[in-house]
């Protein structure tokens, strides 16, 4: 805070401008909107385009290969910014450079960046923008994962009615294809009552849609010094008084509880929606990868959804092509994939991660057999989303609607609880409202309809 301050002191009101750039998961969009928060405290204004920034941020994600080309390359382009402008500032931060390697790459390739830090240094930010800013120093910032969480950070919300709200950080669960247990840390709970605090007062502007999010919320509480697990929390933060919609992200199966489904099917305020990542359908995949669960146990899970929440959407991951997958562990998953029936799935061929005991497994498999093998995973899914999708013709949808259609201009859309896409005819006034949607046809992706007035 008090260096926020003593930033905004030297920018002495110049008008100055700073461009964030988010890669990754919700978990990152969340950082970013804390960095946006704190930048602007300190006198910048947020701008959407890096061209004429003073101020360059790059929040990095490092979960597969290509995520981090990506944020390299990026970074790469920023180097004629700098030509241009010498006093730009650019900050490399996030996961990818959380990693020792990587932050030899930026050191020796990138000279023109300032200043990087890890996720576990995210409240650092206006510290080190000050050291650079007077000492004109590069740093390199990266502790070891602190035991406590810094609250209070200003956050700048990109949108008025959806909102992220962290729960807890870092991850203890070392699956062993894995990069986050090494970057993000272990496992840190915010208190619930600095949650409830949040979420209170989203609903009380207004906020519709608020996911709380954790590499494995299933352990929040579990380090942590007072008696409140996920089920409580959620529990408690179902029971505003407002029109809003709780969702969450992500579950580990094996501790996702009954007693959680149970608080769920309680609370018409919380979305009837469960992302619970399989990953496989082989057990001896799933015990390779250090998942701690086995099939018989993941459709327990369920099972039990389905007798408490019928109409609840379940959504997953796959990774194919883990080292050692044979054709028969495939088609494992594949029947998994059939017997459960997901609405939908995140599907991912496997990237081996530096440091990760699966990147020194043997066997690793051919990119050619991975690629086909993720062929046939998303023909075999999409045939099933389709069966899912195809009886919510007829029904009437409650969606909140997200305004304009990216991609066609003269219909809206908007995403039901279960976080399916929606496309209807709706108007300007909606954005942001929940409607009702009646379904006259539906896709494997997408779900069509006529606004009910
Ligand atoms: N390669 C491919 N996919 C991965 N995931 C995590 N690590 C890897 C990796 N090394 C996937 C998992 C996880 C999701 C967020 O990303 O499916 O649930
Ligand atoms: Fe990675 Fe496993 Fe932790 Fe999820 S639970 S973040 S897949 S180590």
């Amino acid at each position: 805070m008090e260096y926020m301050l003593k930033v905004k002191e030297l920018n002495n009101s110049m008008f100055l401008k700073a461009y964030i750039l988010t890669f990754g998961c919700q978990q990152n969009e969340a950082d970013s909107e804390k960095l946006s928060g704190m930048a602007e405290a300190m006198g910048y204004e947020i701008v959407d385009k890096p061209d004429d920034a003073d101020l360059i941020v790059v929040n990095t994600c490092a979960i597969r290969e290509h995520a981090e080309q990506k944020a390299l390359s990026t970074v790469g382009q920023f180097k004629h910014l700098k030509n241009k402008k010498p006093g730009l500032v650019i900050a490399v931060c996030g996961c990818m450079v959380a990693q020792e390697h990587r932050q030899n790459d930026i050191k020796f390739r990138y000279p023109y960046v300032n200043f990087i830090f890890g996720t576990t240094a995210l409240h650092r930010f206006p510290e080190l923008l000050y050291k650079n800013l007077t000492e004109k120093k590069r740093l390199y910032h990266n502790e070891e994962a602190a035991r406590t969480i810094a609250e209070g950070i200003p956050i700048k919300r990109n949108n008025g009615y959806k909102a992220w709200v962290s729960v807890m950080y870092g991850c203890n669960n070392f699956c062993s294809y894995c990069i986050v247990p090494y970057v993000r840390g272990r496992e840190r709970s915010r208190r619930p009552e600095d949650i409830c605090a949040e979420v209170k007062e989203l609903v009380d502007n207004g906020y519709k849609d608020i996911t709380l999010l954790g590499q494995n919320v299933n352990s929040y509480g579990k380090d942590a010094d007072f008696d409140c697990d996920f089920a409580d929390l959620l529990d408690k933060l179902a029971s505003f008084e407002g029109d809003y919609t709780l969702h969450f992200m992500t579950s580990h199966p094996k501790d996702a509880s009954r007693k959680l489904i149970d608080v769920m099917a309680k609370h018409e305020r919380i979305a009837k929606h469960f992302h619970l990542p399989m990953q496989s359908g082989s057990d001896e995949v799933l015990r390779r990868m250090n998942r701690r669960y086995d099939t018989e146990k993941y459709y327990g899970i369920v099972e039990y959804i389905r007798e408490k929440m019928p109409e609840c959407v379940i959504t997953s991951d796959i990774i194919v092509g883990f080292p050692g997958e044979t054709e028969e562990d495939f088609e494992e998953t594949l029947n998994m994939l059939k017997k459960v029936g997901f609405d939908m799935l995140y599907s991912f061929i496997y990237s081996p991660r530096k440091g990760t005991p699966a990147a020194e497994m043997e066997d690793q498999i051919p990119r050619e057999i991975q690629n086909a093998r993720f062929d046939r995973l998303l023909e075999t899914q999409n045939a099933i989303a389709l069966e899912k999708n195809l009886p919510m013709v007829g029904k009437t949808v409650r969606v909140l609607c997200d305004g304009e259609s990216k991609t066609n201009s003269e219909t809206y859309s908007g995403r039901t609880e279960g976080n399916k896409i929606v496309f209807f005819d709706g108007e300007c006034s909606d954005k942001g409202k929940y409607v009702n949607i009646k379904i006259d046809r539906a896709e494997a992706f997408a779900l069509y309809g006529k606004k009910i007035k």
